[in-house]
């Protein structure tokens, strides 16, 4: 993969597919690429390429999929973050082989999809995706969907990142070599794009955290905004990685006072 930034930029949650199978090669390649997946947390997530006749698949919001990619990982701490993450290597690589996908928390048939991945006691499925050739239109579904949730908009750099404290909101002058890094933070997708992601840069530090909303936790998919900080740490991570910066993943709240609502995830530290 190459250029993350731009992969970043030019994603957007596809709902409607022009309903034509993907092929041999990109399957494989798409398999290939989900048995490499890493993230740093050390948690697998195992990916499966899930045919929706051979299962009955479906999702009220998508429409012409000619497949979808389901994902389960053990109930363990942290789950979240490493799902996240995971996921969205993936989404960003069949970014790149020119496919699109979209991040479904919610609006599938759950039950049908658990099935089709055997989804055992003590594993968990928060989210799938379709995977395909996006359509040469939106439906019109679609396009009201993504005025209603304003799928086109995201908060500005200084409302979601900050200089040493949460008093002072950063700017990308001052982020120096960390901009780009950010910026791709900033553009991820999130649940109902709350993104609930807020980060600290203190010298070579990133504070990650989650701003919580209610709502977004249930048995069936863990903490959905936490799966979101773990989307953005993605981006972060293989941007910051292109640029030669050497992120490197810790686990240790640095103390820093936040809101009720605001909860630390990890630190990532650039070289
Ligand atoms: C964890 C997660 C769960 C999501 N669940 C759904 C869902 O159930 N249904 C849906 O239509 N979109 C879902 N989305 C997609 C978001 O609505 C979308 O990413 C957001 O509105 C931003 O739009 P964009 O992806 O086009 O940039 C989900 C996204 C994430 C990250």
């Amino acid at each position: 993969m190459e250029n993350i930034l731009e992969l970043v930029r030019e994603r957007r949650s596809v709902r409607t597919f022009d309903g034509k199978d993907i092929g041999g090669e990109l399957k494989e390649k798409l398999v290939s690429f989900m048995e490499k997946i890493e993230n740093p947390y050390g948690i697998p997530v195992e990916f499966r390429l899930l045919e929706p006749e051979e299962y009955k698949l479906t999702s009220a919001v998508i429409t012409g999929a000619p497949l979808y990619i389901g994902a389960k990982s053990a109930r363990t701490e942290h789950m979240e973050e490493a799902f996240g993450f995971s996921f969205e290597a993936l989404v960003l690589y069949a970014q790149s082989l020119g496919l699109g996908t979209t991040w479904l928390g919610g609006t599938m048939d759950r039950k049908a999809f658990e099935k089709a991945m055997e989804l055992n006691d003590g594993e968990i499925m928060p989210c799938v995706s379709p995977v395909g050739f996006p359509a040469a239109k939106m439906s019109l579904r679609e396009t009201l969907m993504r005025k209603g949730i304003k799928a086109d908009k995201r908060l500005s750099f200084g409302e979601v990142f900050f200089d040493g404290s949460f008093d002072t909101p950063l700017t990308e002058d001052r982020a120096g070599a960390l901009a780009e890094p950010l910026e791709a933070v900033r553009l991820a997708p999130s649940a109902v794009n709350k993104q609930p992601w807020r980060a600290v840069v203190s010298r070579n530090s990133v504070h990650f955290y989650e701003k919580r909303s209610r709502g977004y936790v249930s048995d069936a998919t863990g903490d959905l905004q936490k799966i979101d900080v773990g989307i953005a740490m993605c981006h972060f991570a293989l941007t910051a990685e292109e640029l030669g910066l050497s992120p490197v993943l810790t686990v240790g709240d640095p103390g820093i006072s936040c809101e009720e609502d605001t909860q630390y995830v990890a630190t990532f530290s650039v070289g």
